[in-house]
């Protein structure tokens, strides 16, 4: 494409113009989506927690389900933990659920039960970081903080050529630098909505279709034809591989089960009695295990099954391999009382890993068959 008029250093933008066609765009292409229909702060921040990790097809469903459950920050902070994980279940990264119950309690003991309106303030909130700050912020009260998430380092790389990886240091300085002098202060909250959008749908990943893109003008990667090279992504981070042995307990209808705690995945979820091992064990080698003959020493003879043999359930940084044993046994161990016991039918009250729910499905299915 041939340029027609150089693009001015971003230093001397007073004019807006990226940010004007932005909104421009973003008026005629945007999605209808029901946490852009409010400026109150609380729905504003749920979205945006769910919105962290989760693509909005898939967390449109919870989102739905959590604010009917919790409308106010009150609901929230006056739930319990468990209940609040409960409605998270399956959306994964629980820490953020977790970290929500948290805030909210702590906007009813400090902030007299208001969302704080500061920027400080909401970025002193369990889980929320700078980006999530700022979308509240500007959102609902239209105050001149940029947002920088993955989608606008990509529209922000390739219209400036930048080659920063986005994840360094160095890298989300110099982003956050330029979605400031981008972003027209007056109208913070719809240029954020904007940039986001346009990253979402119109400054896609993969194949973006740059002949029909507004800013395909302004855009420095687009002018030197490498809109693929940008943005530049970081080193992989090393997989860990997990290796987890679910032993699904059974005595005259109950079973035994753990709330996870420490600080490691899934924390405040509940799982069947986990032996971890650093390398694959099958069952035989899982017999041969202290921790194996500690958890079921004197519980007489066992009836083993294997429900589901070695899935592998992938997480951010993590391959897990789990295989989930049945084992029926003879007798109540004194091991088991450090578990909660509890029916076998009511384990679906339990907030569980979406690797568990995987093996309740698959074992409901056994039964009925
Ligand atoms: N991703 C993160 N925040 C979002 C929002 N408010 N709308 C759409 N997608 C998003």
């Amino acid at each position: 494409m041939q340029r027609t008029e150089p693009i001015r250093p971003v230093e001397t933008n007073t004019d807006f113009k990226i940010s004007h066609t932005l909104i421009d765009w973003y008026h005629e292409n945007k999605r209808e989506l029901p946490w852009r229909d409010t400026t109150d702060p609380y729905i504003i921040w749920i979205s945006e927690i769910i919105l962290q990790q989760t693509r909005v097809d898939q967390g449109m469903a919870y989102f739905l389900r959590f604010t009917k459950r919790f409308p106010d920050l009150s609901a929230l902070a006056e739930a319990g933990e468990d209940e609040t994980l409960k409605y998270w279940q399956g959306l994964g990264y629980y820490s953020r659920a977790r970290n929500m119950h948290a805030a909210a309690r702590k906007i009813a003991a400090s902030f007299k039960g208001v969302f704080p309106s500061k920027y400080e303030d909401i970025l002193s909130l369990n889980g929320v970081g700078e980006y999530t700050a700022a979308a509240i912020a500007s959102f609902a009260w239209n105050q001149p903080y940029p947002v920088v998430d993955g989608n606008v380092f990509r529209v922000l790389a390739r219209l400036f050529a930048i080659d920063t990886p986005v994840n360094s240091l160095k890298g989300k300085k110099t982003f956050t630098r330029i979605a400031a002098l981008v972003m027209n202060p007056d109208v913070a909250g719809v240029h954020n909505q904007a940039i986001m959008e346009f990253g979402a749908l119109q400054c896609v990943p993969r194949n973006p279709d740059c002949d029909h893109c507004p800013l395909g003008g302004e855009c420095l990667a687009y002018a030197s034809r490498t809109v693929s090279l940008y943005p530049v992504k970081p080193k992989k981070t090393k997989i860990r591989n997990r290796y987890f042995h679910y032993l699904h307990i059974v005595h005259k209808g109950d079973t035994w089960i753990n709330r996870r705690s420490g600080n490691d995945i899934w924390k405040g979820l509940y799982e069947f009695p986990l032996i971890e091992t650093e390398e694959a064990v099958d069952f035989a080698g899982l017999q041969k295990l202290e921790h194996f003959q500690r958890l079921l020493k004197d519980a007489g003879s066992l009836a083993v099954s294997i429900v589901l043999p070695d899935v592998k359930h992938l997480l951010s940084h993590q391959a897990l391999y789990a295989t989930f044993y049945k084992i029926e046994i003879e007798r109540e161990n004194d091991a088991l009382e450090s578990f909660l016991k509890i029916p076998c039918g009511s384990i679906g009250d339990y907030a569980v890993p979406r690797l568990m729910d995987i093996y309740l499905e698959k074992s409901e299915r056994n039964v009925a068959k």
